[in-house]
């Protein structure tokens, strides 16, 4: 018998991912679509140290048991809630971080959000319903969902500078209330903002606004650093920082692996809302269904590492840091970070470089985030790509004030 010949293999070229997930073709390959994502992600991975999202957070056994399911924590989360849902776990994650953060147990209300940028919505919305002729004040280094917040709520906002390594200008600040002392303020301070990790002063934002005998809200947008600050004990809701409101991002620095955060309001400040009859809930949040999941992920992120893993993955993650700025520096390429700072912030690599790592850019200043779970050899091969290139134009390194390690908000 003669053997039958083995078939050339026919090459059919690879189909991106946007014909591949095309809705309009028949069939569809969803093991091929899934497979495309996938990889890409786990190519990705290896470079991706430029976004705040910590990576060293186990989820598989929540995303495994309780991933294929509808949990919906539809409504205020003190509500008992009927069907299928998470609430108790919300109201524990709620607990634990206004615990770390000393916020008084009389005086507080928080839901499991979207992300930081519904917190500060949530947390804005409730402010500017208490003082409607507000002025919203927030610097140039505040997240662009600050002015977008201000927008949604038809508020007037003002716009402060910030200093070269990213804190508020206090003096500015005080100069733009004092021209608006008329009206109550509300001033938005961050907590690690975006591009440099700096924290404002709330002690000092505090001082511009008894000055001018001007009353409003603060607010703490502490997306990324709220979690890691409060461990430290250096920022603090309790009844002496004259604190409103902290908005945290749960994907960041606790790494859920799905968008999520944490708004906490003072109960005397936040929205009342009406009670809905057909889903038997009082509405207090900026969406109806919540995701139930996504406290679910943060109750299991705090449960499985407690208040000292948290401050153990914050001070690897600042060794890290800092050992990325000295590697950097050594290599010619001059780098600087807040001393709590995950954030790495270096003039922008040349082009391939800055593409390949995923870096974070703003003209000639990019950064890098030291997140838990991103290691040395990571850092050590961008070095290493960084250290082949020619040497940077030197830019200014900001002066960072003495008071940048500890002014965290509350102090
Ligand atoms: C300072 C700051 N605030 C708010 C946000 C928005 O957070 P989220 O992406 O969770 O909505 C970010 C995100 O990068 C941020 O850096």
């Amino acid at each position: 018998m003669t053997p039958t010949p083995t078939p050339t293999p026919t090459q059919t070229p690879a189909l991106s991912l946007a014909d591949a997930a095309d809705l309009n073709q028949a069939p569809i390959d969803v093991t091929a679509v899934l497979d495309h994502l996938t990889r890409e992600a786990d190519a990705a991975a290896a470079t991706s140290i430029g976004f705040p999202g910590a990576v060293d957070v186990d989820q598989t056994e929540v995303m495994a048991r309780l991933g294929g399911r509808l949990w919906n924590n539809i409504g205020d989360p003190q509500d008992p809630g009927a069907g299928t849902h998470t609430r108790a776990l919300e109201r524990a994650v709620i607990a634990w971080v206004a615990d770390i953060l000393a916020m008084p147990a009389d005086d507080r209300w928080g839901y499991v959000t979207t992300g930081g940028t519904e917190g500060n919505l949530s947390a804005l919305h409730a402010a500017h319903r208490r003082h409607p002729t507000a002025r919203i004040y927030y610097s140039t280094a505040a997240h662009y969902s600050i002015p977008k917040a201000v927008k949604i709520l038809g508020a007037r906002g003002v716009l402060i500078g910030a200093r070269p390594d990213g804190e508020m200008d206090y003096a500015h600040l005080a100069g733009q209330v004092r021209k608006r002392r008329r009206w109550p303020a509300i001033v938005v301070a961050t907590a690690g903002t975006t591009l440099t990790e700096a924290v404002d002063d709330s002690t000092r934002i505090q001082g511009v606004l008894n000055e001018h005998g001007v009353a409003g809200h603060l607010h703490i947008d502490a997306a990324l650093s709220g979690i890691p600050l409060a461990l430290d004990g250096r920022l603090r809701f309790d009844d002496a920082g004259g604190i409103g409101s902290i908005a945290i991002s749960g994907h960041k620095f606790l790494g859920a692996p799905t968008p999520c955060g944490v708004a906490l309001i003072r109960d005397s400040v936040r929205t009342h809302g009406s009670h809905v009859a057909y889903t038997d809930t009082v509405d207090t949040t900026i969406t109806g269904s919540r995701c139930g999941l996504a406290a679910a992920l943060l109750w299991h992120a705090i449960a499985t590492h407690g208040r000292e893993g948290h401050r153990w993955r914050a001070s690897e993650a600042r060794t890290l840091a800092a050992y990325t700025v000295y590697q950097l520096t050594a290599a010619g390429w001059p780098a600087w970070r807040h001393p709590h700072a995950f954030t790495v912030v270096l003039p922008t690599p040349p082009e391939p470089v800055r593409k390949k790592w995923l870096l974070a850019t703003d003209g000639d200043t990019s950064h890098i985030i030291c997140m838990p779970g991103i290691t040395r050899g990571q850092i050590d091969a961008f070095v290493a790509d960084i250290a082949a290139t020619a040497p940077p134009r030197p830019i200014p390194r900001p002066r960072l004030s003495p008071e940048s390690p500890t002014s965290a908000p509350g102090h």
